[in-house]
């Protein structure tokens, strides 16, 4: 795993916003499409929206571009809450990217593990598979406070998935269930970028790095790639308690 320290919020989004443009047109290039799932949550507000302007809305090859998500709230589409409404608005309504083109998770379906077992069809198709694991190009994630990663929470069921790649998962915290993508398929992906910011993730951040942890305490720390790569995008302030030695291992820009 690359950890790139940025000195502030602004420079770590245009890092990560570089990185998706590389990626993406890699993978056109290779592959003749870029498969992406995205994360939900406030962190991705600024990335998407600098996706979404001038620049990159010319550059990334948004025709050969086919937009998923590594989890949704199970909520209708237009919902606040919604990761689906969340990237609509910031970023996949001002691109030029087909409508066929976006697989969106049915949080409004019930009960959810219909919408997580539909979603998984989707993949197949998408994906020409049956059995073996879809490979995504990038799946992009955020980190909660309690060291989640897309809905895969301390102490869920879902952490413990080996067969399926998307399932319905029960959050006591929230008293609600969200949708998933399992480790499976996501360590199962070529690149991962995970970012965050803000001085509220300083605490998981080195709590994640410290090598004295618990393995596996943290379900972040499931996130481990057979042969790709992890990229972790950081503003200082979400580094500002790392490990000296931490520190010194990340590429700071
Ligand atoms: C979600 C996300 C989730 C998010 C973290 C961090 O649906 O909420 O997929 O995993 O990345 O909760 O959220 P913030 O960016 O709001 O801190």
């Amino acid at each position: 795993m690359k950890i790139l320290v940025a000195k502030d919020e602004s420079t770590a989004i245009k890092k990560a916003a570089q990185f998706f443009l590389e990626t993406a047109l890699s993978s056109v290039k290779e592959r003749g499409q870029f498969t992406v799932a995205l994360s939900g949550g406030t962190t991705p507000l600024k990335f998407y929206s600098l996706l979404a302007d001038d620049f990159y809305r010319s550059k990334v090859p948004w025709q050969k571009t086919y937009v998923f998500w590594g989890d949704e709230r199970c909520v209708p589409s237009d919902h606040p809450d919604s990761n689906y409404r969340l990237a609509k608005e910031t970023l996949l309504g001002k691109v030029p990217l087909p409508e066929s083109h976006i697989f969106r998770m049915a949080g409004e379906m019930t009960p959810p593990l219909e919408a997580a077992r539909s979603y998984e069809n989707n993949l197949r198709s998408h994906f020409k598979v049956s059995l073996s694991l879809p490979k995504f190009d990038l799946i992009h994630l955020g980190v909660g406070e309690d060291g989640h990663t897309a809905s895969l929470f301390p102490r869920t069921e879902a952490l413990k998935e080996k067969n399926h790649w998307v399932v319905a998962n029960y959050v006591e915290k929230y008293s609600s269930n969200r949708l998933t993508f399992t480790f499976p398929l996501i360590n199962n992906a070529r690149k991962i970028l995970i970012l965050c910011k803000g001085s509220s993730k300083a605490k998981i951040v080195r709590d994640m790095l410290r090598t004295d942890f618990t393995p596996h305490g943290l379900p972040l720390q499931q996130v481990e790639l057979k042969d790709g790569e992890v990229l972790w995008i950081m503003d200082s302030s979400a580094a500002s308690l790392m490990t000296s030695e931490a520190i010194e291992n990340a590429t700071h820009v």
